[in-house]
């Protein structure tokens, strides 16, 4: 079948309790690594595109790489999505070259710029049949230039969620309920310790969700910053010359607990970089000898398929559904 929007999806997970994975892609092995989980399971899929994505890869490249995916697994349901569109050029760049989804992130701008601008996108993306992710509230995290501090973040206020989407006429909204962008989302500082002396992240602000769901009835939220940073692959890094101390992400039943709720996409994309990092570097480590890209594209290709699939079926649960969001 050929690139979706999102409507279908949103619908389905919002009624039937699951979140669709929305990944982050930048090269060839990344779109095969997610695309092959998603058929292996059957489940529907989100690929996005961030403005570094399209800055390193070129916009054409990417998109014919997602559209070689279409071809390649007909079976599931594939939504070609901007993350964090900065401005309403990107969107429309996007748009009319193919995407069948845009995020415009508003969110740093004063709330009457925000709306006058994600409104503006909204116009011409629905024109065109292309549906448009906003947001309300700023995450902590690095995402493309914009670095916010810890500290710094601030959550999405419910007060604001209805005159927002009614104004915008967006088809779901991006909230920030404590997750953040980068595989480093907790300092130990803002952690606690279990009996093991093992770190445990703050926990996600489910009163905040829960208000805005009960202003929203029906409507699609979304989860940026949704990374779990798995300890296996920080290990993996860090037994092979990597330097990632103290990385720690949230975990994954407030994820799989939120993906029940009302949040119909979580947007992933550290925790497959590290997958690949860390299988690169294991590789390099065990075999200094080798120099074939394919080499150790291909295992790291595979752990990218293999954390794909388990996000798929243990945390997002839309695995087995991509007959339905068709
Ligand atoms: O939220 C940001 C995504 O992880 C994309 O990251 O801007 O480095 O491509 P990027
Ligand atoms: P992570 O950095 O937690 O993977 O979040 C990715 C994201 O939100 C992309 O928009
Ligand atoms: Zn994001």
């Amino acid at each position: 079948m050929a690139l979706v929007n999102s409507k279908k999806m949103f619908e389905q997970a919002y009624k039937n309790g699951y979140a669709i994975g929305a990944f982050n892609v930048n090269n060839m092995e990344i779109v095969q690594g997610i695309t092959e989980a998603c058929k292996e399971v059957n489940a529907p899929v989100i690929l996005q595109v961030s403005k570094g994505a399209r800055a390193y890869a070129n916009h054409t490249y990417l998109v014919k790489l997602v559209e070689a995916a279409v071809k390649e697994c007909p079976e599931i349901p594939i939504v070609l999505h901007l993350d964090h569109g900065p401005d309403f050029e990107t969107c429309k760049s996007c748009i009319d070259g193919g995407f069948t989804s845009v995020m415009i992130d508003g969110s740093h701008l004063p709330f009457e710029e925000n709306i006058e601008l994600t409104k503006k996108v909204v116009e011409y993306a629905h024109a065109r049949g292309v549906t448009v992710e906003g947001e309300l509230g700023t995450l902590a995290g690095i995402e493309d230039d914009v670095k916010v501090e810890h500290g710094a973040e601030s959550y999405t206020k419910p007060e604001e969620v209805i005159e927002f989407v009614t104004r915008t006429g967006v088809d779901s909204l991006a909230i920030a309920i404590g997750t953040s962008h980068g595989a480093y989302k907790f300092k130990p500082e803002q952690c606690t310790r279990n009996e093991q002396g093992i770190l445990v992240p703050p926990a996600l602000r489910f009163d905040i969700l829960e208000e805005v769901s009960k202003k929203l009835p029906g409507f699609p939220i979304v989860l940026h910053g949704s990374s779990s940073v798995p300890q296996e692959y920080v290990k993996m890094v860090n037994d092979n010359g990597g330097k990632m101390p103290d990385a720690i992400g949230v975990p994954e039943e407030q994820l799989r607990k939120a993906a029940g709720l009302s949040v119909c996409k979580i947007n992933l994309d550290s925790d497959l970089r590290l997958a690949m990092t860390g299988t690169i570097r294991q590789f390099f480590n065990e075999k200094p000898d080798k120099f074939d890209p394919r080499e150790y594209l291909k295992p790291a290709r595979a752990n990218i398929k293999e954390i794909v699939k388990h996000k798929l079926i243990n945390v997002l649960g839309c695995a087995g559904k991509a007959d339905e969001c068709k």
